[in-house]
């Protein structure tokens, strides 16, 4: 039985794989709806880029809704230096035909929770939770109607990747990733920890490309773009596929593992805002709330990724 999903994302060539994945999987994930919002690059290109994605796929019937074009509580920050100025650079693609959904991503989450039976819909942010934290505080009694929550997000081992301390996701809305991590919700974390290990070596987007298909060769391009920044920055050996750990996660939970512990978000401090406090070591007596995800077998990871591509 195929599980039903939201997928909240800020595309962003890592979010695109992630959603091209689902969609390639629909014995094991029904995308219900795709809610954009800003992150990466502003609200106006991700609700772009989701429709691009979606077409890509051969799949124009999925809705895409615009979501919240800025953090709850701060000013938006981008990552054009990572995934370039439409956040999307790497293959040429045709500007979408299919249109927006009417109506605000919070309000079709919120709608899709009540209408749905209660733990039916898991949700699946790959940016920042501006949307998801939004819903919760409009809707509060939508928060014990979710299956659960898996997103990309946060980092511990890994420390920062937008500051010292803080991962993008995280620290572009640390007020609303608090509200989710504060609200009682099941929720399973990619952190960096995890992504940085998926990294698309040259024979990995070698195999991307073989698979001869329009998606093969997009995914190759779009990792070709993407990894530059990361292997500038870390000497790694290609990009970190981060968000499609998510997407890869709800088909083969098997492929990681992690602890669940105490993550608590940083609100206040200018020095490390957006951190994931994570007590891996259990060290506190705060109650754990979270799947922290530690590890993954990469190579099945990227067996899995590459075998679904193919069918796109
Ligand atoms: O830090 C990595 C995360 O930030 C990924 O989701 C990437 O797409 C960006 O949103
Ligand atoms: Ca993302």
């Amino acid at each position: 039985m195929a599980r039903k999903i939201i997928i909240d994302t800020d595309p962003g060539q890592d979010d695109a794989v992630a959603i091209l994945l689902a969609l390639a999987s629909p014995e094991e994930i029904k995308v219900l709806g795709i809610t954009a919002v800003a992150g990466n690059v502003p609200l106006a290109l991700t609700a772009k880029n989701a429709r691009i994605v979606c077409e890509l796929a051969g799949r124009p019937d999925v809705p895409v809704y615009a979501g919240c074009d800025r953090p709850l509580g701060r000013k938006l920050v981008t990552a054009e230096h990572v995934h370039g100025k439409t956040g999307l650079n790497g293959p040429v693609l045709p500007d979408p035909v299919m249109p927006l959904q009417d109506g605000h991503a919070v309000d079709f989450i919120i709608e899709t929770l009540r209408r749905e039976d209660a733990g039916a819909v898991t949700l699946c942010p790959l940016g920042p939770l501006t949307n998801i934290a939004m819903a919760f505080e409009k809707a509060p009694d939508i928060m014990d109607r979710v299956a659960g929550i898996v997103l990309m997000g946060g980092a511990y081992f890994e420390v920062g990747n937008i500051t010292p301390a803080a991962e993008f996701n995280i620290y572009v809305d640390p007020q609303a990733a608090d509200i989710v991590f504060k609200s009682g919700v099941d929720i399973t974390v990619m952190p960096l920890d995890v992504t940085h290990k998926a990294l698309v070596t040259r024979a990995r987007n070698d195999a991307f490309r073989a698979l001869g298909n329009r998606v093969g060769v997009a995914v190759a391009e779009m990792t070709d773009f993407f990894e530059r920044f990361d292997k500038e920055k870390y000497g790694s050996e290609g990009a970190p596929l981060h968000d499609p750990c998510v997407t890869a996660y709800l088909i083969r939970p098997e492929l990681f593992s992690g602890r669940h512990i105490n993550v608590e978000i940083e609100t206040r401090s200018e020095l490390t805002l957006g951190m994931t406090v994570a007590d891996w070591w259990r060290v506190t007596d705060r109650a754990p709330n979270a799947m922290f995800m530690g590890d993954v077998d990469a190579d099945g990871f990227f067996a899995l990724l590459t075998e679904r591509l193919a069918r796109l």
